[in-house]
């Protein structure tokens, strides 16, 4: 997925000196080894991945943030002023402006309820232009649970920050070194860019801050959410909330508005707002811990209390949190992986479970919808359009416990505001196309997943797949449009009242909406079964299977959108995020009819390769992630094998710019784990995964659902790419196709390797 980038940027061709891997040590010590195996893979996580890149959407995207697996906040140092499309920290700048908790889940959306924790030494800077302060990269250690940099204090002396992070609560010490009295100052609220991109269009949100230096703490409140002006939901009472508890007595303290402090001054609201408190000359060290909440401040300050009380050092939170990681990526062992692909395996990991992320605080959550608090759990930061792909795939497998309050989660956010999520931050944000959470639920479903109210979730995918939005013959419901009601399946009424398709006269988008409809269709017909509603069924099974090919051109043997009285729209018109090679491959459920229609396996394999010879395959982007998956598809998996390598190697690495695209909340990284662990979800509902090519020696996988481990053993992999066989615990498979029990109740899964192409699965190619 692209963000939205409305400025003309002028794109700095930037020259990175910095090594690859940028984990070090901060300056007073000695450079960090990696000479000995880590004691566990956590050590193997390298937050920058995905940080660099010279445009936005030619990178991850990804911030070297710590918080552990689906934390509510994620803590980050901030460079620069974040808004749409800017994250917080940019690996090109050389100053740091305070530590920020951020609620922004990708590079493209707006920012929710964040505020940031300033250090400082000397007369107090609340402008952010005059409280940075310089840092080089190698002074920088990052990891998964602890993060720590040595900046150079303004008025001389240096200041070292740390920080790690539980789900709700931040832990910060800050280490002045031949300084000016320190102060340290909380920034509640900012002049923001609010749902644009342009920085010139400036609001200013109004929020509150007190200083009680009796409880040595500063609480606030922060009602800002830039993606405010795109989806429907108003969300009126929404902030983010905060209880900061320093650890050292104030000197002083008062408050700052708009770049002028006001002395023991104890409270204030309104706009561009920070508190700060003084600690006596000489104070060496200070630690805060920062609770956060939707909720409220005194809900702010007992999520502290529970999750950091009083007397945890640093240490123990940075260690309570590198456990959580390791929980989950020490199930995964990697024999003959490179250092690099180590490195890269297990940062896609930790990328993958960062979102959706935890809402729910104390068994409550504040709901968006309808602006009220509410029992349960609750995630939000979905970027459906994306992760069901793969991602939500790999969740079930390494994080099935967390399955079934997501997808309560989901139908909560259907109870409370009429519909299903499709890019939920904090509340529905309408980015991109299809009702793809029918997709979610309908996996949980067929993987037998259960947990959740099933009756309430038909009824809900049911309504995506019946009920066309408000007005929906009169709004394009083009890419953030703003002011206007839930996008939902945008132009079904064309569907309904046309012949299977959605007109591109009447929306956008139009030929991707209708491929990703139809899926979502077939989606729903599984659900439908689960509750025994075989008619409800029958009619999206075969809505699901005549749509896709409504729209498929016969003379040109390429997908193309249609206007509403059925003549073709032209090859370019009608596409999200793809072009007309992309979508072409777009049935997910329904490959065989493809096929056929391409006139059968050998001319579609050929298709594949004008696809991929011709350069038309981005994997930067989404709607190209399954394709190389297709030539097993149609007898031709040592094609498959072929590529599949070639596109690991040229989209992902142990670099800043190791993302060739978007993290786009994990399935740019699902497909990496899914790659490196020889299959994938072509058809995510259909419970089956198709075979590629294994890139290491062994994989052994503990994973949490499963009574003994997975093995997948291929020795010999890394120098042999193609397959001559597999056997699933001692049945030798004869189709590249995997059922999910096969992997998600564990046991022995053998691949043979050779360096040359082999028949298995290649009937179509004959001897190569
Ligand atoms: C980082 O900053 C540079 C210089 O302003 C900019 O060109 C680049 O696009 C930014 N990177 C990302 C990922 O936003
Ligand atoms: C920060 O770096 C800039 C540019 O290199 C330099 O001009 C400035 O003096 C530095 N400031 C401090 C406090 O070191
Ligand atoms: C400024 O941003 C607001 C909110 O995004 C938007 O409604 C308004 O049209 C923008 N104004 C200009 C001049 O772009
Ligand atoms: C902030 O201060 C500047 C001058 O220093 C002034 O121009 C501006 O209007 C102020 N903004 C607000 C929101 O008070
Ligand atoms: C703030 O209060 C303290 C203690 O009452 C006092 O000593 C100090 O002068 C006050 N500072 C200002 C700037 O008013
Ligand atoms: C929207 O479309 C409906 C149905 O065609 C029509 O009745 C209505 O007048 C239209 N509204 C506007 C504002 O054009
Ligand atoms: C396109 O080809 C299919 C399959 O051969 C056929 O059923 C269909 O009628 C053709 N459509 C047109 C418009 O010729
Ligand atoms: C169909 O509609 C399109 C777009 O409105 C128009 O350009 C075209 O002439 C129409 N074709 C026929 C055959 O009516
Ligand atoms: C095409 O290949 C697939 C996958 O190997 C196979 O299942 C199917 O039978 C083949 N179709 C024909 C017509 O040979
Ligand atoms: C890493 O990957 C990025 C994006 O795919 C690419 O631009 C860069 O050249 C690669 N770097 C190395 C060292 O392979």
């Amino acid at each position: 997925m692209i963000p939205e980038v409305r400025n003309m940027w002028i794109y700095l061709i930037l020259i990175c000196s910095v090594a690859a891997n940028a984990v070090l040590h901060p300056r007073s010590a000695v450079p960090l080894a990696f000479s000995k195996p880590p004691s566990s893979a956590v050590d193997y996580v390298n937050p920058f991945i995905g940080n660099g890149g010279v445009a936005p959407h030619s990178t991850g995207g990804m911030i070297p943030t710590v918080a552990p697996p689906f934390g509510m906040t994620r803590w980050v140092a901030q460079t620069r002023k974040d808004w749409v499309s800017v994250n917080p920290y940019n690996y090109t700048d050389t100053t740091i402006h305070g530590f920020q908790a951020t609620h922004k889940p990708a590079i493209w959306m707006g920012n929710s309820g964040q505020f940031v924790v300033v250090p400082g030494a000397g007369e107090v800077q609340s402008v952010f232009e005059r409280r940075g302060m310089n840092f080089s990269h190698d002074d920088e250690i990052a990891s998964a649970s602890y993060y720590s940099v040595v900046m150079d204090a303004t008025e001389g002396g240096t200041i070292q920050a740390e920080q790690s992070a539980t789900s709700r609560v931040g832990h910060l010490r800050f280490t002045f070194h031949d300084t000016a009295a320190p102060y340290m100052l909380i920034e509640a609220t900012r002049a923001s860019v609010m749902g644009s991109a342009d920085p010139t269009n400036v609001t200013y949100p109004l929020g509150s801050i007190t200083v009680d230096p009796a409880r040595r703490e500063i609480t606030g409140r922060n009602p800002e959410r830039e993606d405010f002006i795109i989806g429907p939901n108003a969300a009126p009472s929404f902030a983010g909330y905060f209880c900061a508890r320093f650890n050292v007595p104030f000197a002083s303290f008062g408050i700052a508005q708009n770049g002028t402090n006001a002395e023991n001054v104890t409270s204030g609201e309104g706009a561009m707002l920070s508190g700060f408190a003084r600690f006596a000359q000489g104070t060496r060290q200070v630690t805060v811990r920062v609770g956060v909440s939707f909720i409220s401040v005194e809900q702010a300050r007992k999520n502290l209390d529970s999750e950091i009380p009083d007397g945890t050092t640093l240490e123990e939170t940075a260690e309570k949190t590198r456990a959580a990681w390791a929980d989950k990526l020490d199930r995964i062992k990697l024999e003959g992986a490179s250092r690099e692909e180590n490195e890269v395996f297990y940062t896609a990991v930790y990328h993958a479970l960062q979102y959706p992320y935890e809402q729910s605080e104390d068994g409550k959550y504040y709901s968006g919808y309808d602006d009220q608090v509410h029992r349960g759990d609750s995630y939000t930061g979905y970027s459906i359009w994306d992760t069901y792909r793969a991602a939500w795939a790999w969740q079930i497998l390494l994080a099935p416990e967390r399955i079934p309050g997501m997808v309560q989660s989901m139908l909560q956010d259907y109870m409370e505001g009429g519909w299903l999520p499709m890019w939920k931050n904090i509340v529905e944000t309408n980015i991109m196309v299809g009702t793809h959470a029918d997709s979610l639920i309908s996996e949980v479903v067929v993987k037998g997943i259960r947990g959740f109210d099933l009756n309430i979730a038909y009824e809900a995918v049911r309504k995506d797949a019946t009920v066309p939005p408000v007005d929906d013959w009169n709004i394009t419901y083009s890419d953030r449009q703003q002011n206007v009601g839930y996008e939902v399946r945008a132009g079904l009424s064309s569907v309904y009242a046309q012949h299977g398709w959605v007109a591109s006269d009447i929306h956008s988008e139009a030929a991707s909406r209708t491929l990703d409809y139809a899926y979502d269709d077939y989606a729903v017909a599984v659900v439908a079964d689960a509750v025994s509603q075989h008619d409800d069924a029958a009619f999206f099974r075969a809505r699901s299977l005549s749509a896709p090919f409504s729209i498929f051109n016969n003379d040109t043997g390429f997908m193309e959108a249609r206007m509403a009285n059925g003549s073709w729209a032209g090859p370019t018109a009608g596409w999200t995020e793809g072009d007309m090679w992309a979508y072409t491959f777009d049935v997910l459920h329904d490959f065989g009819t493809l096929i056929e229609r391409k006139g059968g396996n050998a001319s579609f394999v050929a298709f594949l390769d004008e696809h991929f010879d011709g350069g038309h395959n981005d994997h930067t982007n989404e709607p190209s992630h399954h394709i190389p998956y297709l030539y097993s598809l149609a007898g031709a998996a040592s094609k498959s094998q072929e590529c599949i390598r070639e596109v690991a190697k040229a989209n992902y690495n142990n670099s800043v710019n190791g993302l060739s695209g978007n993290e786009d909340c994990g399935q740019m990284s699902a497909w990496y784990i899914f790659s490196a662990l020889r299959f994938y979800p072509v058809n995510p509902v259909s419970a089956e995964y198709v075979i590629g090519t294994p890139f290491y020696d062994k994989v052994t996988i503990d994973l949490p659902g499963a009574t003994k481990p997975l093995t997948i053993t291929s020795t010999g992999a890394p120098s042999k790419p193609y397959v001559k066989s597999v056997t699933v615990n001692g049945r030798s498979l004869d189709t590249p196709i995997l059922r999910h029990e096969a992997i998600a109740s564990g046991g022995h899964i053998v691949f043979e390797m050779s360096d040359t192409p082999q028949a298995w699965g290649s009937q179509t190619l004959g001897a190569r």
